[in-house]
């Protein structure tokens, strides 16, 4: 099988994310790692799956792959899968910043399976260390208790971990499978 890994990464996390999935993909496929702006939306049909990974950002899949996604025409035969990671809490701890910081990324792949009728394989998550620009809208706006603020930030710099790359492996395996 013919495998494309898309990923848009601007700070590295995504990329680990992308390379983790390349690395299980390429063990028994055909799997070709590839930064979006590579991309055409050519090469997205002469893949038999593609991955497409983003970093969130302003709460969404970032702007180069909005703009790809877009350009997706009605396609039923089109197997995708998506990834992508953030910065604010996963659901599991905080339900309500995940939803109005990181909810509408895996929306807007689940609004493409309806909308162009594709072969969605589903989407991993996980979070992401913020870059300082980012950690400092993150303090000033979103977590402000300072105690919480500690906390919060000495877990997220771990992430992407060994675990969220063991996760993602899983997940493109069982894809692959
Ligand atoms: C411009 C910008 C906007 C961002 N907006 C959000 C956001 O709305 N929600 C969030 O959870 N993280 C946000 N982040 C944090 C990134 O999603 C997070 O650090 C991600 O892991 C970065 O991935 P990368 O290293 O692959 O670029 C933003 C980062 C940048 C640079």
């Amino acid at each position: 099988m013919k495998v494309l890994i898309a990923y848009y990464s601007e700070t590295g996390n995504t990329e680990k994310i992308a390379k983790a999935i390349h690395e299980v993909a390429s063990q028994n496929h055909e799997s070709y790692l590839k930064r979006v702006n590579k991309v055409k939306v050519e090469d997205l049909f002469n893949s038999d799956l593609v991955f497409l990974g983003s970093a969130c950002h302003d709460s969404n899949l970032a702007k180069p792959i909005l703009r790809i996604l877009k350009k997706i025409p009605i396609s039923p035969n089109f197997k995708l899968a998506g990834f992508y990671t953030h910065s604010t809490y996963p659901p599991e701890k905080n339900k309500s910043l995940f939803e109005k910081w990181a909810g509408e990324c895996s929306k807007t792949f689940e609004k493409l399976e309806r909308e162009k009728e594709i072969n969605f394989k589903g989407c991993f998550r996980c979070q992401g260390a913020p870059s300082p620009p980012i950690e400092m809208f993150i303090h000033k706006t979103i977590i402000t208790d300072e105690e919480e603020w500690v906390e919060y930030l000495e877990e997220v710099k771990k992430h992407p971990n060994k675990l969220d790359l063991e996760n993602a492996k899983k997940f493109a395996q069982d894809i692959l499978n």
